[in-house]
Protein backbone atom coordinates (compact mmCIF):
# COMPACT_ATOMS: atom_id res chain seq x y z
CA UNK A 1 0.00 0.00 0.00
CA UNK A 2 2.92 2.60 1.20
CA UNK A 3 4.61 2.00 -2.08
CA UNK A 4 1.81 2.12 -4.20
CA UNK A 5 0.84 5.50 -2.97
CA UNK A 6 4.91 6.23 -3.47
CA UNK A 7 4.47 5.03 -6.92
CA UNK A 8 1.51 7.95 -7.62
CA UNK A 9 3.83 10.06 -5.73
CA UNK A 10 6.32 9.96 -8.13
CA UNK A 11 3.52 10.22 -10.96
CA UNK A 12 2.03 13.11 -9.86
CA UNK A 13 5.71 15.10 -9.31
CA UNK A 14 6.53 13.68 -13.05
CA UNK A 15 3.14 15.11 -14.28
CA UNK A 16 3.57 18.34 -12.23
CA UNK A 17 7.22 19.63 -13.37
CA UNK A 18 6.17 18.07 -17.17
CA UNK A 19 3.19 20.44 -17.07
CA UNK A 20 4.75 23.54 -15.94
CA UNK A 21 7.51 23.02 -18.94
CA UNK A 22 4.67 23.26 -21.13
CA UNK A 23 3.28 26.03 -19.37
CA UNK A 24 6.52 28.25 -19.71
CA UNK A 25 6.87 27.53 -23.47
CA UNK A 26 3.31 28.29 -24.31
CA UNK A 27 2.86 31.52 -22.32
CA UNK A 28 6.26 32.91 -22.84
CA UNK A 29 6.70 36.32 -21.21
CA UNK A 30 10.21 37.64 -23.01
CA UNK A 31 11.62 36.86 -25.88
CA UNK A 32 14.68 38.41 -27.97
CA UNK A 33 13.66 39.75 -31.53
CA UNK A 34 15.94 41.14 -34.44
CA UNK A 35 14.30 44.35 -35.38
CA UNK A 36 13.92 43.58 -38.67
CA UNK A 37 11.26 41.00 -37.76
CA UNK A 38 8.68 43.17 -36.80
CA UNK A 39 9.49 45.63 -40.09
CA UNK A 40 12.03 48.02 -38.30
CA UNK A 41 14.60 48.49 -40.94
CA UNK A 42 15.99 51.60 -41.04
CA UNK A 43 16.12 54.60 -38.35
CA UNK A 44 15.24 58.10 -40.32
CA UNK A 45 14.86 61.60 -39.44
CA UNK A 46 11.88 63.43 -39.75
CA UNK A 47 11.09 67.16 -39.92
CA UNK A 48 7.39 68.44 -39.28
CA UNK A 49 6.01 71.69 -39.36
CA UNK A 50 3.14 72.86 -38.03
CA UNK A 51 0.79 75.87 -36.54
CA UNK A 52 -0.83 75.04 -33.34
CA UNK A 53 -3.92 77.29 -32.26
CA UNK A 54 -4.75 77.69 -28.87
CA UNK A 55 -8.20 79.08 -28.45
CA UNK A 56 -8.98 79.53 -25.03
CA UNK A 57 -12.19 81.89 -25.54
CA UNK A 58 -15.82 82.41 -27.81
CA UNK A 59 -18.10 79.71 -28.75
CA UNK A 60 -16.27 77.16 -29.28
CA UNK A 61 -12.64 77.10 -26.97
CA UNK A 62 -10.03 74.27 -27.52
CA UNK A 63 -8.97 74.62 -24.64
CA UNK A 64 -10.30 74.85 -21.09
CA UNK A 65 -9.35 75.63 -17.90
CA UNK A 66 -10.43 72.50 -15.56
CA UNK A 67 -8.35 73.93 -12.57
CA UNK A 68 -8.57 77.58 -11.88
CA UNK A 69 -6.81 78.63 -9.34
CA UNK A 70 -6.64 82.53 -9.61
CA UNK A 71 -8.79 83.04 -6.52
CA UNK A 72 -6.58 81.14 -4.13
CA UNK A 73 -3.54 81.22 -5.68
CA UNK A 74 -0.58 83.52 -7.06
CA UNK A 75 -2.31 85.16 -10.44
CA UNK A 76 0.99 86.06 -11.03
CA UNK A 77 1.99 83.07 -12.71
CA UNK A 78 -1.32 80.83 -12.68
CA UNK A 79 0.32 78.29 -10.68
CA UNK A 80 -2.22 75.03 -10.38
CA UNK A 81 -4.21 76.13 -13.08
CA UNK A 82 -4.43 73.04 -15.75
CA UNK A 83 -6.15 73.52 -19.20
CA UNK A 84 -7.27 70.50 -21.23
CA UNK A 85 -7.18 71.06 -25.13
CA UNK A 86 -7.83 70.12 -28.33
CA UNK A 87 -6.64 72.09 -30.79
CA UNK A 88 -6.14 71.75 -34.36
CA UNK A 89 -2.62 71.90 -35.64
CA UNK A 90 -2.86 73.39 -39.39
CA UNK A 91 -0.15 73.17 -42.62
CA UNK A 92 -0.45 77.21 -42.40
CA UNK A 93 -0.83 80.20 -39.51
CA UNK A 94 -4.24 81.01 -40.46
CA UNK A 95 -7.04 79.44 -38.22
CA UNK A 96 -8.69 78.15 -41.51
CA UNK A 97 -6.01 76.73 -43.17
CA UNK A 98 -6.04 73.04 -43.52
CA UNK A 99 -5.92 70.65 -40.33
CA UNK A 100 -2.89 68.30 -40.70
CA UNK A 101 -3.80 66.77 -36.83
CA UNK A 102 -4.71 67.67 -33.20
CA UNK A 103 -3.02 68.16 -30.03
CA UNK A 104 -4.57 66.87 -27.70
CA UNK A 105 -4.10 66.25 -23.75
CA UNK A 106 -3.17 68.80 -21.10
CA UNK A 107 -1.40 71.84 -19.84
CA UNK A 108 -0.54 72.93 -16.48
CA UNK A 109 0.84 76.38 -14.82
CA UNK A 110 3.84 74.59 -13.02
CA UNK A 111 6.07 77.05 -12.07
CA UNK A 112 5.92 79.51 -8.32
CA UNK A 113 8.56 82.34 -9.97
CA UNK A 114 7.09 82.70 -13.84
CA UNK A 115 4.57 81.36 -16.47
CA UNK A 116 5.77 77.98 -17.09
CA UNK A 117 3.70 75.39 -18.61
CA UNK A 118 3.67 71.27 -18.15
CA UNK A 119 3.03 70.21 -21.47
CA UNK A 120 1.28 66.49 -21.53
CA UNK A 121 0.34 66.05 -24.69
CA UNK A 122 -0.27 63.50 -28.39
CA UNK A 123 -0.01 65.43 -31.90
CA UNK A 124 -3.15 62.63 -33.53
CA UNK A 125 -2.38 63.54 -37.16
CA UNK A 126 -4.57 63.01 -39.62
CA UNK A 127 -2.55 64.03 -42.83
CA UNK A 128 -1.83 61.69 -45.68
CA UNK A 129 0.72 58.97 -44.73
CA UNK A 130 0.44 60.16 -40.88
CA UNK A 131 -3.44 59.71 -40.46
CA UNK A 132 -3.90 57.92 -37.23
CA UNK A 133 -0.61 57.95 -36.18
CA UNK A 134 0.74 59.77 -33.01
CA UNK A 135 3.68 61.63 -31.32
CA UNK A 136 3.98 61.92 -27.87
CA UNK A 137 5.59 65.36 -25.84
CA UNK A 138 6.54 65.77 -22.55
CA UNK A 139 7.98 68.90 -21.39
CA UNK A 140 8.55 72.78 -20.01
CA UNK A 141 7.12 75.33 -21.40
CA UNK A 142 8.23 78.65 -20.71
CA UNK A 143 5.92 80.60 -23.01
CA UNK A 144 7.32 83.86 -22.79
CA UNK A 145 10.75 83.08 -24.08
CA UNK A 146 11.18 83.20 -28.29
CA UNK A 147 11.82 79.86 -28.73
CA UNK A 148 11.09 76.61 -26.46
CA UNK A 149 12.35 73.20 -26.68
CA UNK A 150 10.10 69.87 -25.93
CA UNK A 151 10.73 66.38 -26.19
CA UNK A 152 9.27 63.91 -28.39
CA UNK A 153 9.12 60.86 -26.01
CA UNK A 154 7.62 57.93 -28.08
CA UNK A 155 4.71 58.22 -30.98
CA UNK A 156 2.81 54.99 -32.45
CA UNK A 157 1.59 54.24 -36.00
CA UNK A 158 4.53 55.41 -38.44
CA UNK A 159 6.46 57.35 -35.56
CA UNK A 160 6.53 54.02 -33.13
CA UNK A 161 10.18 54.41 -31.33
CA UNK A 162 10.06 57.99 -31.94
CA UNK A 163 12.27 60.33 -30.31
CA UNK A 164 13.13 63.90 -30.86
CA UNK A 165 12.54 67.57 -30.06
CA UNK A 166 10.00 70.06 -30.86
CA UNK A 167 10.51 73.67 -31.46
CA UNK A 168 8.24 75.86 -30.13
CA UNK A 169 7.56 79.70 -31.71
CA UNK A 170 4.85 82.21 -30.62
CA UNK A 171 3.13 83.49 -33.86
CA UNK A 172 0.52 85.65 -32.66
CA UNK A 173 -0.38 85.92 -28.59
CA UNK A 174 -3.40 87.88 -28.59
CA UNK A 175 -3.10 89.67 -24.69
CA UNK A 176 -6.92 90.27 -23.93
CA UNK A 177 -8.54 86.90 -24.62
CA UNK A 178 -5.23 84.98 -24.32
CA UNK A 179 -5.46 82.52 -28.00
CA UNK A 180 -2.66 81.87 -29.29
CA UNK A 181 -1.20 80.08 -32.41
CA UNK A 182 2.34 78.60 -32.01
CA UNK A 183 5.10 77.91 -34.96
CA UNK A 184 5.87 74.09 -33.99
CA UNK A 185 9.09 72.68 -35.23
CA UNK A 186 9.38 68.86 -34.65
CA UNK A 187 12.19 66.67 -35.41
CA UNK A 188 11.80 63.35 -35.05
CA UNK A 189 13.63 60.00 -35.27
CA UNK A 190 11.95 56.70 -35.99
CA UNK A 191 11.95 54.08 -38.31
C1 LIG B 1 -7.95 59.22 -41.66
O1 LIG B 1 -8.32 57.91 -41.27
C2 LIG B 1 -9.68 57.82 -40.85
C3 LIG B 1 -9.91 56.43 -40.28
O2 LIG B 1 -9.35 55.46 -41.10
C4 LIG B 1 -10.60 58.16 -42.02
O3 LIG B 1 -11.95 58.07 -41.63
C5 LIG B 1 -10.28 59.58 -42.48
O4 LIG B 1 -11.04 59.90 -43.62
C6 LIG B 1 -8.80 59.74 -42.78
N1 LIG B 1 -8.52 61.14 -43.00
C7 LIG B 1 -7.77 61.61 -43.99
C8 LIG B 1 -7.58 63.09 -44.02
O5 LIG B 1 -7.23 60.87 -44.83
C1 LIG C 1 -8.26 89.71 -29.10
O1 LIG C 1 -9.23 89.30 -28.20
C2 LIG C 1 -10.26 90.23 -27.99
C3 LIG C 1 -11.13 89.70 -26.85
O2 LIG C 1 -11.59 88.40 -27.12
C4 LIG C 1 -11.02 90.41 -29.30
O3 LIG C 1 -12.07 91.33 -29.11
C5 LIG C 1 -10.05 90.90 -30.36
O4 LIG C 1 -10.70 90.94 -31.61
C6 LIG C 1 -8.86 89.94 -30.48
N1 LIG C 1 -7.86 90.52 -31.36
C7 LIG C 1 -7.37 89.88 -32.42
C8 LIG C 1 -6.34 90.62 -33.21
O5 LIG C 1 -7.71 88.74 -32.73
Amino acid sequence: MAQTLLKYKNVIFTLFIFSSLLEAQSHQFSRKLSSKSLGFKTEKLTHLHFYFHDTVTGDHPSAVRVVDTTSTNTPDTFFGDIFVIDDPLTVGPKPNSKIVGRAQGIYASASLSEIRLLMALNYVFVEGKYNGSTLSILGSNSVFSPVREMPIVGGSGLFRFARGYALAKTYFFNTSSGDAIVEYNVYVIHY
